[in-house]
């Protein structure tokens, strides 16, 4: 969910809330409102459904006044219809959320006990009525706002707007990042610097359980004992994170084209001038001494896990333990002292990947963040943050920071290597000159374009498709059922071709379309054997290959989709593309909304 906050000078807060929200839309779009207070009086409005729905409310029924508050929703309790839709409100007060309120069923029947009205199945709105309740028994805002904080448990960033403080905001973090933005004469309150980058870049990141008192020219920050802190106010470059679709039809797209781009950027980030040497923060560590690397992520960071597990074991010889963050922070893994942990998160704000960060710091473990936003959390509490450079990602499924992520993991694992004393400068060397062919393949791949909306065309009535590939091809299996799945509403799944025989094989028929992900290689005659096993089964193989796969399959298979040869290194980059445009024009094909799907959000900030 995403939260903003605005006391304007001079100008109608409605407009520049709608503009951050749809700057935080990447955090979730079930459903959006926003509240203002003018001339003494608190009015809001709400909307199920994207933006453009709030929009129309807001068009038919403007709200006038320079302060509100404004929220987009990721349900976690309660449809995302409008009654469920932030800001909740009581009597004067707004409230707008982000996060889980654990002891709300207790608050809930306290407050019902004494004669209040529930309006919505939100844990939310447990927070407006118990203000309201102080506010009733005398207490003045900050009291009120300060005593309901204290009564939450669970996790939230919050805002609170009063209808007889018009001149005021409230807010609170807890396990959900929020940040203040001053400007002149104005403050504005985010849920993260991107979503006030038009309005200031001077900006005040809020601590774990601080809260603050807002007005236009001042903030009052608290820690988690009521005690006044003074907290860094940074000036931040924020003009790089507004984006635009460019000529595409959809950020999706453009992500997916601009990736020889961005990975010539990761590249030319992470060597040194004279493309001899890595560079990189992760050096200071002395990896020889590391017993294993812990990698944690979730959905498509996860999969760059996976491949990162493959890099670093093979290349740098470095025990690896992956696992998922929601059930790595819960399973509570014994970390030993000479590890490592790194989490992988394109926003950074992922609440099970920073609680899993946390729970490692806790453990004693030096932490690396490898991330996209690094102005976000997880960058700013890893102990080193690792860039990968790929500029604003805003298509929810993830295509250019997947890449990123590889192109930075490759990187690392050659720098591992090297400080682990496996390869000499040479290997280092010749490593980059390969990753350095990346942006040109990649290209080569992006001009087959049609090759692979005709493929998808083919398969854009599935009612359930399998991925297959072996080795580094079974991370991109995975992935390209995640993107397809996504991004198409069609049931998929990834398999590691050598495993479809004990089970999966079952689901073949000529129905099913499986996609197999078969590059040159000393892997190539498995996949080979494993997809006669499904063809014989009359199963319907479409081969993404190279030409070497391609000529041997060319009889049996129901497709064959060639593209360039290449170094096993460079092979998880090619085949991304291929599963990435597979997945963009099936849902084309489908007529699915690409850039915003059903049920999604870009980053869960929710455990
Ligand atoms: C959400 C997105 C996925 C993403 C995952 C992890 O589920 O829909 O596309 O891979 O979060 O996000 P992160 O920002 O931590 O990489």
């Amino acid at each position: 969910c995403g939260i903003i906050g605005v006391l304007a000078k001079d100008r109608p807060a409605a407009p520049l809330l709608m503009d951050g929200l749809r700057r935080l839309e990447y955090r979730g779009y079930d459903s959006a409102g926003v509240a203002t207070v003018s001339a003494g009086f608190l009015d809001r409005r709400r909307a199920a459904g994207k933006l453009a729905a709030l929009a129309d409310v807001l068009g038919t029924a403007p709200l006038p006044g320079t302060s509100g508050i404004g929220h987009t929703r990721w349900a976690t309790h309660g449809c995302p219809t409008e009654a469920n839709a932030h800001p909740h409100r009581a009597g004067s007060v707004c409230v707008v959320h982000n996060g889980i309120i654990e002891n709300y069923r207790t608050l809930r029947e306290e407050l019902t006990s004494r004669g209040a009205h529930f309006e919505s199945d939100t844990d939310t709105e447990v927070i407006a009525i118990l203000c309201a309740d102080m506010l009733r028994r005398g207490l003045c805002e900050e009291d009120a706002a300060a005593g309901t904080i204290a009564r939450l448990e669970g996790t939230y960033a919050l805002c609170f707007l009063f209808e007889t403080a018009p001149d005021l905001l409230i807010c609170a973090r807890r396990g959900s990042p929020l940040v203040i933005g001053l400007g002149d004469g104005e403050t504005f309150v985010g849920s993260d610097a991107i979503a006030l980058a038009p309005l200031t870049n001077r900006i005040c990141y809020l601590e774990e359980g601080d809260w603050a008192v807002v007005s236009r020219t001042d903030m009052r920050v608290h820690d988690s004992h009521g005690n006044p802190v003074t907290r860094r106010v940074q000036v931040i470059a924020l003009d790089h994170l507004i984006a635009d679709k460019g000529q595409h039809r959809h950020f999706m797209a453009k992500e997916i084209h601009e990736q020889p781009t961005v990975l010539a950027r990761a590249l030319g980030a992470w060597t040194s001038s004279d493309r001899n040497r890595i560079t990189s923060d992760a050096e200071h560590i002395d990896w020889s001494a590391v017993s294993r690397l812990s990698i944690v992520a979730c959905g498509t960071a996860y999969l760059a896990g996976h491949v990162a597990k493959i890099w670093l074991e093979q290349i740098a010889r470095l025990p690896v333990e992956l696992e998922i963050a929601s059930e790595f922070r819960y399973r509570e893994p014994p970390l030993p002292r000479d590890g490592v942990t790194m989490v992988i998160s394109q926003s950074g704000e992922t609440a099970d990947t920073l609680a899993a960060l946390r729970y490692a710091k806790a453990q004693g473990q030096q932490t690396l963040g490898l991330v996209n936003v690094t102005t976000s959390t997880i960058a700013r509490e890893a102990d080193v943050v690792l860039p990968i450079h790929a500029g604003p990602e805003i298509g929810v499924a993830s295509t250019k920071a997947f890449t990123a992520q590889l192109m930075c993991i490759a990187l690392l694992a050659f720098m591992i290597a090297r400080k682990r004393g496996v390869i000499g400068p040479d290997a280092e060397t010749t490593a980059i000159d390969v990753l350095s062919t990346i942006p040109r393949i990649l290209s080569e791949v992006l001009a087959q374009e049609n090759d692979f909306a005709a493929l998808a065309a083919q398969i854009s009535d599935a009612t359930s498709v399998l991925f297959l590939g072996r080795g580094m091809m079974y991370p991109l299996a995975l992935e390209g059922a995640l993107k397809l799945k996504e991004i198409t509403y069609i049931h998929a799944e990834g398999y590691a071709a050598g495993e479809i025989k004990h089970g999966p094989i079952a689901l073949v028929d000529e129905h099913t379309p499986i996609i197999a992900l078969a590059p040159s290689g000393p892997l190539l005659e498995k996949s080979l054997s494993n997809l006669r096993e499904v063809i014989a089964r009359n199963g319907r193989v479409a081969i993404i290959g190279d030409a070497a796969a391609c000529q041997v399959f060319g009889n049996e298979a129901w497709h064959c989709l060639a593209i360039p040869h290449v170094d096993p290194l460079v092979a998880p980059f090619a085949y991304a593309v291929a599963i990435q445009f597979l997945a963009y024009h099936t849902a084309l094909c489908r007529g699915t909304d690409v850039d915003q799907p059903r049920n999604l959000a870009k980053s869960v900030t929710v455990e």
